[in-house]
């Protein structure tokens, strides 16, 4: 008789009947926001309750440097990027979810989209599986026009930098100035300047001498690189760098990611991403910034869904076949 089963028994079953989780699950997903944004604002968490929309069940993390959404925004424009990037990595790699998760994908946008960049090549742990960026700096910025029209705060950090761009200091503390890049207009090559002084592009680039192969090799892990640049964009100059593209500034001539050595050499693995049809070019309307939240959908439909429940697929086809 098993009237008397323990109690103890009892409370067992369930977790043994528990089917376990189905294949289809999404990945979770990381968005990482802008200068002069936070990780808790509203309309950065419209973008995830979207994705959520898109991929129910999907877990949404808000890559942050600080609790505190004030000190988060101000890590938009101060810091040693070496140093908040290492601390995302450990922020990631330890987190109760994240870090059990098989892979993750990710948002980035503007100047965050080159920072997600920069986990992926340094870190990447959990793995990133698809990397999208919208309006990001990936070739640096010519310019420092990055602050929206009425930020005060973000232009007086700007007017500090433009002094001294190539300063240690400068390049320890102000966030733009470490994607900035100077190229002779006339060779077309990187300036000596930016070479030797540049804390975050130049090195994530692997535009120096010493390549380092671990950023070609995780980046070229990548299942999707999808790349955004918004077609009116006149706040990152120039727009091409969301594409990786060099722009020569006073002919406005636009030299493609595939023509350039950086491709061609393949300095960080986006010739062999591309070749395994793993490197998207996209343009979509309006100006810095200008989502749109049906581009955003798409975006999350078809670079972020779950595969097809390729296991039921089977067991279907299977039994076709016995039926046949
Ligand atoms: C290359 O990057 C990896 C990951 O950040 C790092 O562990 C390694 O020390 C770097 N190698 C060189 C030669 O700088
Ligand atoms: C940025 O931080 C790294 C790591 O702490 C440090 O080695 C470097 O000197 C800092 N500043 C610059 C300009 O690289
Ligand atoms: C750019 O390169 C040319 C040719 O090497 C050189 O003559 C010129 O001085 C460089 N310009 C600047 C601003 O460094
Ligand atoms: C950039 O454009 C200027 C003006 O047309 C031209 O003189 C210069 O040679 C161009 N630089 C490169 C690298 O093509
Ligand atoms: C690369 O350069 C060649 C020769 O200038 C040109 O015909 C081609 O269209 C360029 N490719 C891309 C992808 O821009």
């Amino acid at each position: 008789m098993l009237y008397f089963l323990p109690l103890s028994t009892l409370l067992l079953l369930p977790s043994i009947l528990a089917i376990p989780t189905p294949p289809s699950e999404p990945l979770p997903l990381l968005i990482w926001h802008g200068l002069g944004d936070n990780y808790a604002a509203d309309g950065l968490h419209s973008v995830g309750d979207l994705a959520v929309e898109a991929n129910p069940g999907t877990f949404v993390y808000y890559i942050r440097l600080d609790e505190n959404p004030d000190s988060d925004k101000s890590a938009t424009f101060l810091g040693n990027l070496t140093e908040q990037i290492a601390q995302v990595c450990e922020d990631l790699a330890s987190h109760p979810i994240l870090s059990i998760a098989p892979g993750v994908n990710a948002l980035g946008f503007s100047q965050g989209g080159q920072f997600l960049r920069g986990y992926v090549e340094r870190c990447n742990i959990p793995p990133v599986k698809n990397l999208v960026t919208f309006g990001s700096q990936h070739n640096g910025i010519a310019k420092y026009q990055i602050c929206g029209a009425t930020d005060w705060l973000c232009k007086a950090y700007i007017g500090l930098l433009k002094a001294n761009t190539w300063g240690h200091w400068v390049q320890s503390h102000l966030v733009p100035a470490q994607y900035f890049k100077a190229t002779n207009e006339t060779t077309g090559e990187p300036t000596k300047d930016y070479l030797e002084n540049s804390n975050f592009l130049a090195d994530i680039n692997n535009e120096r001498e010493l390549k380092n192969t671990t950023y070609a090799k995780n980046l070229a892990s990548l299942n999707k690189f999808v790349m955004y640049v918004f077609e009116d964009d006149t706040t990152a100059i120039p727009k091409e760098s969301g594409w990786f593209a060099y722009t020569n500034i006073t002919s406005g001539e636009v030299t493609h990611l595939r023509n350039r050595t950086i491709y061609k050499e393949d300095w960080i693995g986006l010739k062999q991403l591309d070749e395994k049809g793993g490197l998207e070019f996209k343009t979509t309307e309006g100006g810095h910034m200008q989502l749109d939240d049906e581009v955003l959908t798409d975006v999350f439909k078809t670079y972020f869904s779950p595969p097809e429940e390729v296991s039921n697929q089977l067991a279907n086809n299977e039994q076709e076949l016995l039926e046949l």
